[in-house]
């Protein structure tokens, strides 16, 4: 995504990101609570403004955090939200980054393991990595995005609930026009090959490659499990 579109998008992000409107990121998160002990480290990779990442903490507040986000405007909320013994990674997930880091309990990838790669033998390679960075016993989780945006029904469905949103139809109108330029980026990336919509399937060939079994699957939920 072009930078410029990020700055709009953090700043709207949390908004439509509304947990009524889906709870399904809240229900991703209870999930990946289940997966963790005190003590345990945890890697959220494109956390973005760190709001489901705070909704992991209160969940389990005694965990080892690193938050990887490359967007400037997106971590910068981030920083703003989360505690200040998280390790903060401002860089884009990559093979030298996941061997720094020591072994971890969790990596998460909530709504981001799309917008890595445009094909899959990128991410054979980084699931090795992340394998070797991973406990055994340990997981992968994966909350990934149910598929391209139909941009009539979306917008329906956000005007609908405006109130859910807790916003004015102005403010709607307004900050509509970011949204939309976000879904269509989406919608192009996933079509001309920039980004990676995966299913069940293209999962067990990248992360059953390197030595992991899915444990749980729900809807476009997937936990991955080291042996
Ligand atoms: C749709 S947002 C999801 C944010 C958050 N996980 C959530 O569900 O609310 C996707 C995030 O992935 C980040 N991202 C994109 N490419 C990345 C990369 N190569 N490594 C790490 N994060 C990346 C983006 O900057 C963006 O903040």
């Amino acid at each position: 995504m072009k930078p410029t579109c990020y700055d709009d998008y953090a700043k709207v992000f949390d908004l439509y990101s509304n947990v009524h409107l889906f709870p399904q990121n809240l229900d991703f998160i209870e999930i990946a609570a289940g997966l963790l002990a005190p003590g345990d480290r945890v890697t959220d990779v494109g956390g973005g403004t760190g709001m489901f990442t705070a909704e992991l903490l209160e969940r389990v507040p005694w965990v080892e955090l690193t938050f990887v986000e490359p967007s400037p405007p997106m971590m910068e909320i981030a920083a703003a939200r989360l505690p200040l013994g998280a390790n903060l990674v401002h860089e884009p997930l990559d093979g030298a980054l996941i061997a720094g880091l020591p072994a971890q309990k969790l990596f998460l990838f909530q709504r981001s393991l799309y917008s890595l790669h445009g094909e899959l033998e990128p991410y054979r390679e980084l699931a090795r990595q992340i394998a070797e960075r991973t406990l055994a016993g340990g997981h992968v989780a994966i909350y990934e995005m149910p598929g391209p945006y139909d941009m009539e029904l979306a917008w329906e469905y956000y005007s609908v609930n405006r109130e859910v949103l807790g916003i004015s139809e102005e403010v709607l109108l307004g900050t509509w026009p970011v949204m939309e330029a976000v879904f269509r980026e989406f919608n192009s990336g996933i079509r001309e090959g920039r980004y990676t919509l995966f299913d069940r399937a293209s999962l067990d060939d990248v992360f059953g490659g390197a030595g992991f079994d899915c444990t749980h699957e729900q809807g476009t939920t997937f936990v991955y499990t080291k042996a």
